[in-house]
């Protein structure tokens, strides 16, 4: 494989091939000195058009790890600010000889564009609501790490499923792996053209939450929230919020997952963020674990992670 695009593109034997190798470099991570060469000389450009805290630096602390070097463009500083087009501004980085593009970009489809004129690697980091495949492949990572199998399990995904390609790429992955999922949300933000997805849909958050064994909560995209947001955030929170008394309807002691950043006290309370169950500074540690893996898996050719 040249690229990561789409979950919907990858078959169970690969996600199950990066989940090991992700486990392998979770270990390395966690070492005191946790410095490869395996990557020296391979070079990691990252193409951030939309903000990013988590996606941006924890690929830039993968590569390092493994002894890559890494770039990161600056976009609104850079020549895209004088009109320089996407494909202009990815053939100059490719010019530069680097060997894998991380983009992240408003426009679904903006990755296999790239993917499609590009000689180097290149790594979906989000693409409008179209996909987010490295936040989907740490989320499973990170249930099976607390939960082992995942087969049967229930997940629960709640909140602004519409704008989210962290839903859609969870929806995908999850899946592939034999876990029921069910988007729960209001209807404004619960589009019915999902159901495509195969999904369990809801508008009652609660009628769902019995059983659950992982609840996701979305960010509220208030950004992209074209006609204001329906309910309000104080009607939001009352009826799809997660709070420890809500959370006691799974009827056991569901994990609560959040791709970040978190609206506090919207679509997640405070106790629960910070909560035991809570495994979202988690998510984050395994995002570079995931992303280690992936550069790995597309250049590291036959060199051996050096144990
Ligand atoms: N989860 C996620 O994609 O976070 P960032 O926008 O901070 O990268």
């Amino acid at each position: 494989r040249k690229d990561i695009l789409a979950i919907e593109d990858m078959s169970v034997e690969e996600i199950r091939h990066i989940l090991h190798t992700a486990k392998v470099m979770k270990e390395i991570l966690m070492r005191p000195i946790k410095k490869l060469p395996t990557l020296k000389g391979k070079s990691v450009v990252n193409l951030f058009y939309e903000a990013s805290t988590r996606t941006r630096t924890s690929f830039e602390m993968a590569a390092k790890v493994l002894g890559a070097d890494t770039t990161s463009i600056a976009v609104a500083q850079s020549s895209v600010s004088k009109g320089e087009s996407l494909y202009d501004t990815a053939k100059t980085i490719q010019a530069m000889r680097a060997d894998v593009v991380i983009l992240r970009h408003s426009s679904s489809g903006a990755a296999k564009f790239l993917a499609d004129i590009l000689d180097p690697s290149v790594i979906n980091a989000g693409d409008g609501q179209h996909a987010h495949p490295t936040q989907a492949l740490l989320d499973i990572f990170t249930m099976q790490e607390h939960l082992g199998d995942l087969e049967g399990k229930n997940v629960v995904i709640v909140g602004d499923i519409l704008h989210s390609r962290v839903a859609r790429s969870n929806a995908w992955c999850l899946q592939k792996m034999g876990v029921n999922v069910t988007f729960a949300g209001p209807p404004t933000l619960v589009p019915e053209e999902l159901k495509g997805l195969g999904v369990k849909m809801t508008y009652d958050l609660d009628s769902v939450l019995p059983g659950a064994d992982i609840v996701m909560a979305l960010r509220l995209q208030l950004e992209r929230q074209k006609s204001g947001l329906f309910p309000s955030l104080r009607e939001y929170s009352q009826l799809y919020g997660l709070t420890t008394e809500r959370l006691k309807k799974t009827g056991k002691q569901s994990i609560v997952l959040h791709p970040g950043p978190m609206n506090r006290g919207v679509e997640i309370a405070d106790d629960v963020a910070d909560g035991v169950d809570a495994l979202i500074e988690r998510q984050v540690t395994n995002g570079v674990a995931i992303r280690m893996a992936l550069i790995y898996l597309l250049v590291g050719g036959s060199s051996n992670v050096v144990a």
